[in-house]
This record gives C-alpha cells, structure tokens and sequence, in this order.
C-alpha cells in the first residue's frame, strides 16, 4: 500500500514552507509541495504528519545509529536535566558526564588520542580541528604551517572552515570560501578512475599527486591532510586498497597531522567505534566526531587530539596565557549523558558485532541491483552504501542533472515506504545499525522497483 500525500494547504506545511529555511532546499519545487514533516520516530521507521510510516534507511541523516525513539536515552536525558541541565565549562570547571564521556571516549579512540574537544556537530569539530592545528605548529614555532589539503568530494560541513574543507563543487554555487590555506587533491574514486587502471596504479596516481601537491605548496607550509576514512555524502567512495596508510606516511615524511574527519564512518557504521585504526590501519593525529556519537538524540561534535598535539597546546602561549577557543555548549552535561548512554547502548546491544554480521549481506543485496540498465555502481562497506546511476553502463555516462533521476527514485521509494537518500545522480543508504536481513531485502526490493520505474521512464520519454 502506498503512503498517503501530503496537501499542500495543511497549515503545517504552510508554516514550515513560510519561515523554516531548510538546508539544501530547491526553492522553487519546496515552494510548491512543501515539506514532509515527521512527527513520529520508533526503532527503524519514522511516521509523517499525514499517517505514512516508512523506513528509515538513511538513520535521519547518518546519525541515527541506535534507531529512533529508545526509552533509555528519553530516561538519561530527562534525568540529567533534572539532576544539572548546564554549567559554564570554561576554565577549570566540569561537569560529570563530560568528565565521564571524556575518559570513555579516550578509552574507544585510537591509543595515542586521549583528549577531547567538544562542539555541538561535525562543522564545528572540524572548525575546531583546523584552528587548534594552527596553534600547534604557531606554538611550535612552524608559524608558516598553515595549509590544509582536503579532497575533491569530500564533504565536511557547513560552518566556513568545513564548508571550504569540503570538496563538493555542487556545495558551493553562489556561495565564497575561504581563500588560501585550503586546497585540494583527487577524491579516491575507483569507479570513475581511468579506464583500464589498476586498483594499485590509482593508489600510486593518488598518493604521488599529494606528494606532489605538497613540494608544490613547500612542505614548510603544510600542515595537514583531513580525509573521511570513506567519504558518505561525496557519494560513499571507498578508497583503493593501501590509500589511506600510504596517506598517511606521506603525512609523518613531511611533518603533517592527519585528521580523520569520522562524522559519519564512527560509531559502528562500518562495525568499529572508529573506523581509522581498526578497518583502515591509521592512526591518526586527530579524529573528528559528530553524529552517532550521540545518534542525533541530541546534538555534539568532538575533536579528539593526540597526547603529541595535547602536551604542545597544553603550554600557554603566553605567560599567563590560555588556550582562548570555546564554545558555550563545549562538553554540555545533557548533550554528554546522551552519548554515553547511547555508547552503553551500543556496547550492550553489541551493535558493532550486529552490522559486522548484517552489513555484508545489506552490501550483497544492493549489489544485486547492478543488473539494472541504468545502475552504474553500487559500493560502499557495511551500512554505509552509494547506488550511482548512469545513462550508459557500459561508457559510465552521467545522467543530464536536469533529469533529476535520483529525486525521482526516492520519490518512488518513499511512496512505497522507504526513505533513501538523492544526492546527485547517486542514491545513498545509511541505515539504523539494529536493521536485520529482512529489512534489507525490502529497501533492496523497494529500490529496484524505484530504479526500475525510472529506467522505464526514461525509455519511453526517448522513444517519445
Ligand atoms: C564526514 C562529515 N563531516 C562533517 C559533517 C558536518 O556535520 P554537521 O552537519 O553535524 O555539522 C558531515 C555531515 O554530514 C559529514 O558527513
């Protein structure tokens, strides 16, 4: 049975329309249908404002990794309201779950990353990355270190940093970056490396086109690299084989930091905590986090930095001096019972193990769909999954954007009760980690019926 559409005169969707500003929003089609506003959320499935119910596949937006609506996060959040809602954590002030998570998060994290630096989301921990890189190396007396390389497709936010950080040329239309210090390198596409190479030649190609970069930028200047261990909203591109400790070394050969921007790959997604040291081999000198940490309960971003980094920016700058970044909300106490409950729920329901077993046959099921005329790729690792869809398999042809191809496959999904995720000619997944087999073979199912409906579509409006 089809969900039921929304009208457009329901005054909800009147108010949202009229005053909610909504992140990536195509006016002119919003303007026009309005907003699906969801008003209930349980375990895998959320409910809209008209009735529909529908499964979540994208865990609200990469986030939701425990599942919606769980009692024992509506228990902890409630009670430490109750108990001590927020305090001033400047200075030398602290509060019992930010101590707590701090510790927790020390003990998760990759051996050497033992402090942490809280924000409110993944912007603001990679903001809050790139400036306490610039204090390092400025304490360090390398004041000329200042150049940060990112990668074409990465996605890191939306503050000006992470927006400049980030390599989506689709994000930046009519807006400015930040000039300068941001630069950027090839993003790790295998799918659309060049025709004929190997997985190791592109490794080489990759790799020797950053060192490159660096000799051309003096490697006097440079001060970091910053990579998602898979980019997700880049349109999840997994890495060659060796990309990222070959990165990596490249980094320690010309006195670099690496920073892991793990927004999205923590927190069991790819069925680790933390995806750097335990899938991809790297330690890095920074881990940025968001997201799963708390499973969009609440919001919090962190920074977690190495004992190297720490014991640098721990010497005031001046005497007397202190290390003068904060935010008012940095380890907030509700924000940080949050996470460690929602840490303790992930241990105890042994959800890594979960997505270790149930990820491979999520990824086997969506690879099923290659045999679509109009499916080019699908990749990706665990519950972390991309769909690309090309007008010709065989020269990997991109679809005309005009076509709006992904939109319309959600569209079709949706109406047949799962929420996947457009982003660009691609479809994207990122389900609850607590989804079983039987809900992959329907977001499986309900995608090659979507898909199928386009491609027939697109057919028929050729012959036409
Ligand atoms: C890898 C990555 N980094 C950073 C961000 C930004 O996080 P936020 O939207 O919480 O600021 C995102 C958001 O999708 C992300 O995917």
């Amino acid at each position: 049975l089809s969900n039921p559409k929304i009208p457009n005169e329901d005054p909800l969707v009147r108010m949202d329309r009229e005053h909610f500003i909504h992140p990536y929003t195509d006016f002119p089609s919003f303007k026009e249908s309005g907003s699906q506003i969801i008003t209930k959320s349980k375990g895998l499935y959320v409910h809209d404002h008209m009735g529909g119910k529908y499964l979540d596949a994208i865990a609200g937006l990469w986030c939701v990794n425990i599942g919606h609506g769980r009692q024992e996060m509506a228990d902890t959040i409630a009670e430490q309201v109750l108990e001590m809602q927020y305090y001033n954590p400047f200075g030398a002030s602290s509060n019992v779950p930010a101590a707590k998570l701090s510790h927790k998060l020390a003990q998760i994290s990759p051996k050497s990353l033992n402090h942490v630096f809280y924000s409110s989301g993944g912007s603001t921990a990679n903001d809050v990355a790139v400036r306490l890189i610039h204090y390092y190396f400025n304490l360090k007396k390398q004041p000329n270190k200042k150049q940060i390389i990112s990668r074409i497709d990465g996605y890191h936010g939306a503050t000006y940093v992470a927006a400049s950080l980030t390599g989506i040329h689709g994000t930046k239309d009519g807006f400015d970056t930040l000039g300068g210090f941001i630069h950027h390198v090839s993003a790790a596409n295998m799918y659309r490396r060049p025709d004929g190479m190997s997985e190791s030649a592109y490794c080489d190609f990759l790799v020797d086109e950053f060192e490159n970069r660096i000799l051309q930028l003096g490697p006097q200047n440079v001060a970091a690299f910053i990579a998602e261990p898979i980019m997700g909203a880049g349109g999840v591109l997994v890495a060659p084989k060796n990309y990222h400790p070959r990165m990596h070394a490249i980094c320690k050969k010309y006195d670099m930091l690496y920073v892991s921007d793990e927004v999205v790959t923590a927190f069991g997604r790819l069925g680790e905590m933390m995806a750097s040291k335990e899938v991809f081999d790297v330690e890095p000198d920074i881990i940025c986090l968001a997201k799963g940490i708390s499973s969009g309960y609440i919001p919090l971003g962190a920074t977690m930095i190495s004992d190297e980094i720490y014991d640098v920016i721990s010497q005031p700058q001046s005497e007397g001096g202190a290390l003068t970044m904060g935010f008012t909300y940095s380890g907030h106490a509700v924000a940080c019972a949050a996470a460690l409950k929602n840490i303790e729920i992930m241990e105890t329901e042994n959800l890594c193990e979960h997505v270790r077993k149930v990820g491979p046959y999520f990824m086997e099921k969506l690879g099923q769909l290659v045999d679509l005329p109009i499916v080019g790729d699908v990749r990706g690792s665990h519950l972390m999954a991309g769909i690309e869809l090309v007008s010709n398999q065989r020269t990997k042809e991109a679809f005309d954007f005009r076509l709006n191809v992904s939109d319309r496959v959600f569209k079709y999904a949706r109406e047949d009760g799962v929420i996947v995720r457009p982003v660009g000619n691609s479809i994207i997944l990122s389900p609850p980690l607590i989804l079983e087999n039987t809900h992959c073979d329907k977001i499986a199912d309900t995608l090659r019926s979507a898909i199928s409906r386009v491609s027939e579509e697109l057919q028929s409006d050729k012959a036409a």
